[in-house]
Formats: C-alpha cells, structure tokens, sequence
C-alpha cells in the first residue's frame, strides 16, 4: 500500500505558525509522525510538501499512477485552486482532504473548498491527528 501525503504552502513552517489553529509540532517532527504511524500500518508512505501549485500538480501527475491512496492539504489551495482541482481528476485512488484546523469555524474565504468534491472524505479540526486518522482510513477493517 503506497501512500503520498501532500502538503500545501506554508505548512513547512508548523511550529511557527498560529498554535491555535495549527499547533505546536513542526513539519519535520509531523513527517516523522507520519512515517511512524505508516510503518505501524505496514505502509510504504511518501510525504511531499511545496509551497509552489505547479510542484504540487506536477507531483500529481507524476504519482498519480503508482498510488493506493491520496492524502492531501492543500493549505489555502483548497479556498480557489481550479488547476489543483482539475489535477485531482486523474487519480482514481480515494483522496482525502485534510485540515488541521475547523475551516467551518474561520474566516468566510475558508468554509469553501474547491477539492472535496473530489475527494473520498474530509477531516478537518481535529489537529494532526487528522493525518493518522486518515491514514487509518486505507487499513482493512
Ligand atoms: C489549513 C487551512 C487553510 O485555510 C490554511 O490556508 C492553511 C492550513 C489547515 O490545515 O487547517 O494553510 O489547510
């Protein structure tokens, strides 16, 4: 089972980012997590993050056909990429979306997400444990 979870901009900089919405862990210590967990699971996982749109698409296209499952925050992607929308397209494994923070509880311009339409489900306010959790989502039951 080879799963890719991709980050968004700004999601490198965890840790000095609002604890309130974001927490404390870092982007580094979160991909450790992340392994850890997967490693549990008796996944293969492969984390990638960029701040750039056209890296994370690229990623997209490149992956897309090699992977069992799609974890995806697109950090403020999520409120208006139509190119990252449109790139979700091709990957016919589930997708979840993921958000550290409750984007229902925010400002107005984050209660809209242009990707979970694509996407298989959605966690979001429930820190990082939404990664676990979503990764938990590939084990059988
Ligand atoms: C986020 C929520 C987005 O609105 C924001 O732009 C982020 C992080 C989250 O994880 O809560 O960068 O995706």
């Amino acid at each position: 089972m080879k799963i890719w979870v991709i980050n968004g901009p700004n999601l490198n900089l965890l840790g000095r980012r609002d604890p309130n919405h974001y927490g404390n862990m870092s982007y580094p210590d979160l991909v450790n997590r992340i392994e850890k967990h997967s490693e549990e699971a008796g996944f293969e996982v492969h984390c990638f993050q960029s701040n750039h749109e056209g890296e994370i698409i690229d990623q997209i296209h490149d992956k897309a056909d090699i992977m069992d499952g799609l974890i995806i925050n697109p950090g403020a992607f999520t409120h208006y990429s139509y190119a990252l929308r449109d790139a979700l397209e091709i990957v016919e494994v589930p997708i979840i979306e993921v958000h550290l923070s409750n984007i229902y509880a925010r400002e107005d311009f984050r209660k809209k997400s242009v990707i979970s339409p694509l996407c298989q489900g959605i966690i979001s306010g429930m820190g990082i444990k939404g990664y676990f959790m979503a990764l938990d989502y590939f084990k059988p039951v």
